[in-house]
């Protein structure tokens, strides 16, 4: 029954974007959706407001975190502050690939290193490519950036769903990440490229990220349960 949550499999390629400034309205969000998400996603927004507070709480609660500052800074500064992510217990962490090769990779190693030496499993560092509300990104910087992340050893991908068989092609082992999640004929908010839970995992995504279509909901959990009722019901 769709209410009572997803079953492992789904629910650990589903993460809850927690785009809140209040760490007890996110500890909320997050215990009410636990059924249906294995993954939290610390934005900026609660990141600024919490910090690290933000990530142990998420951890405690048994959720994998994925850390969405989105790292662009000269390489010392990405490589120490991705160590610090590595060592929290950060699962997925996010850089620009407009940062170059230089950066991504000290990000990389330093996002694995924080987290070897806190004897932690070696966490997954994602690559953006182009954000959603860049109309002035040339077409063809998206492949580009793609293969520098992936060269620079940056495990996965944040994309558009859209841009998932194109992915398939140019970098078939690399985990896709693919925000823009909504139900059938739901409010898409400012989200320029949405598609169905169903539809995302047929085109090939790893792991989902919703964040309005169920934290906006009077009631989220019910909103979650309609979001994926179609994954539960197969
Ligand atoms: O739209 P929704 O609230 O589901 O957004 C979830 C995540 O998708 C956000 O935390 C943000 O990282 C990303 N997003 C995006 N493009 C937008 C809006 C949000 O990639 N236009």
């Amino acid at each position: 029954m769709a209410n009572e949550g997803l079953p492992p499999e789904l629910r650990s390629k589903m993460a809850l974007a927690l785009d809140v400034d209040d760490l007890v309205q996110a500890n909320r969000l997050a215990k009410q959706l636990a059924p249906w998400f294995g993954v939290a996603k610390v934005g900026l927004e609660l990141y600024t407001a919490a910090g690290p507070d933000a990530i142990g709480s998420m951890i405690d609660m048994g959720f994998d975190v994925f850390l969405d500052i989105k790292l662009h800074d000269i390489p010392t500064t990405v490589a120490r502050s991705a160590t610090v992510a590595g060592a929290l217990g950060v699962s997925y962490l996010t850089m620009h690939a407009h940062g170059g090769s230089a950066m991504l990779r000290a990000g990389v190693e330093g996002f694995q290193n924080g987290a070897r030496e806190a004897e932690l499993p070696i966490p997954t560092a994602l690559a953006i490519t182009v954000l959603t509300s860049d109309a002035d990104a040339p077409e063809h910087i998206v492949p580009a950036r793609l293969r520098v992340a992936v060269e620079a050893g940056c495990g996965g991908i944040v994309c558009a769903a859209s841009d998932l068989k194109d992915l398939r092609e140019l970098a078939p082992r690399t985990l896709r990440v693919v925000p823009g999640i909504r139900a059938a004929g739901g409010e898409r908010h400012d989200q320029p490229k949405a598609v169905t839970p169903e539809e995302a995992l047929a085109e090939g995504a790893d792991l989902l990220v919703v964040g309005r279509a169920v934290t906006l909901a009077d009631d989220p959990a019910a909103a979650a349960a309609e979001l994926f009722a179609g994954l539960v019901e197969r």
